[in-house]
């Protein structure tokens, strides 16, 4: 099995090669090959998504990304600019669902600003769907207001749509995944106002029917956004379409406080995937040996579970990351009092030892 390393800029090369050396320590033969990307595929080729990278991410069976993106780059027209890379490989790739975890480690229940009773323990999965809804619909624009009340005026406006093949994939993602999981999805949607979200309802209901093993329920977006601080620990697979998602799993992460600690993967209709930590490329702390690496060795196990077929390993890399918690090892971006501060490379080095 081929994976495609991806480090990208900032803290992208100390945290990714810490997740190469948890992968190298589980004793299977992976082929890892490694390319520039963002702003080191720019310095280097020209680019942010040069040629010889995206042929390598296309090639492979799984990308293991870092991050990209540095303020130096800033003044590079956009097309160029590092973040580019990540929105060229979605597309390039078919990457349609985007996977959030938000996982509460008991040890880390004071890193969140909800009472720890309400969030320790909590591990739910938001799923995103990344390609349609508001965001790409067409027709869009500022226009003169052709009638109405505000006929004459100007007007900003947007087109929401779901193509029915494009809530079927996302949904079967969802259930597939909750069949790993606790077995329950909860689809969001605004099927009391929007005839898209309507339609979503309508199609996820239909595709649930081959899943009879999955409990599903439907749920309003605002009562989602209200039960997700109120008694998040309810869910266990969130579905939701672009806008939704986008909102709702930035909401999720909050949750747990510690930005890093949270991987994400995004799928396309293979099982194919790009895994990266939800943070950036923290330029504040680059190159200091201090970044947390654990959402990215955590983003390691995802893609082994989700696009390499080794949910055991996964589970292995998983329970180390616990108990390297368990001995009371914390970054400076989870530590407190009474911990013991170490940096990347020490925290790589404990998660190798933990699987050992
Ligand atoms: P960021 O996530 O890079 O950093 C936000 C804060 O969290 C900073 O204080 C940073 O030091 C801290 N932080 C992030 N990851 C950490 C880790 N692993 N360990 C310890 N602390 C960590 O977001 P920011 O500052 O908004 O963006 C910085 C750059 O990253 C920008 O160029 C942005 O465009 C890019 N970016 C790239 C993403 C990607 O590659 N997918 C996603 C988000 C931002
Ligand atoms: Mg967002």
């Amino acid at each position: 099995m081929k994976i495609a390393i991806l480090p990208g800029d900032g803290i992208g090369p100390e945290i990714t090669a810490q997740a190469v050396q948890v992968l190298n320590a589980l004793g299977e033969s992976f082929e890892m090959e490694q390319a520039e990307v963002g702003g080191a595929g720019y310095a280097a080729h020209g680019h942010p998504l040069p040629p010889a990278t995206l042929a390598l991410a296309k090639s492979a069976d799984a990308v293991l990304f870092g991050a990209v993106g540095d303020y130096k780059y800033d003044t590079l027209e956009r097309a160029l600019r590092p973040e580019q890379a990540i929105l060229g490989l979605r597309k390039e790739l078919g990457l349609f669902a985007n996977l959030r975890p938000a996982i509460l480690y008991p040890e880390l229940a004071g890193a969140s600003t909800l009472k720890p009773e309400v969030v320790s323990g909590l591990d739910i999965l938001i799923i995103r769907e990344l390609t349609g809804d508001i965001y790409f619909g067409k027709p869009r624009g500022v226009r003169e207001c052709p009638d109405g009340p505000f006929k004459g005026e100007r007007e900003g406006f947007d087109t929401m749509r779901y193509a029915e093949s494009e809530i079927r994939r996302i949904a079967h993602v969802a259930f597939q995944a909750a069949r790993k999981r606790d077995k329950r999805v909860t689809s969001v949607d605004k099927a009391n106002v929007l005839e898209t979200f309507q339609f979503w309802r309508d199609i996820v209901t239909d595709v649930h029917k081959e899943y009879a093993d999955v409990e599903l329920e439907h749920m309003y977006v605002d009562n989602a956004a209200m039960q997700l601080v109120r008694a998040p620990k309810k869910f266990d697979v969130i579905v939701t379409g672009n806008m939704f998602g986008d909102i709702l799993s930035d909401c999720a992460a909050m949750l747990t406080g510690s930005i890093g600690m949270l991987p994400s993967a995004s799928l396309d209709a293979n099982n194919k995937g790009l895994y990266e930590p939800s943070h950036g490329s923290a330029p504040d702390i680059a190159g200091k040996g201090i970044a947390n690496p654990l959402a990215t060795i955590l983003s390691a196990a995802m893609m082994l579970r989700y696009s390499l077929g080794k949910a055991e390993q996964a589970d292995r890399i998983e329970t180390a990351v616990k108990q390297v918690l368990a001995q009371g090892l914390r970054t400076p971006d989870i530590y407190e009092a009474g911990t013991t501060k170490v940096g990347t490379e020490e925290m790589g080095n404990a998660v190798v030892n933990a699987l050992r």
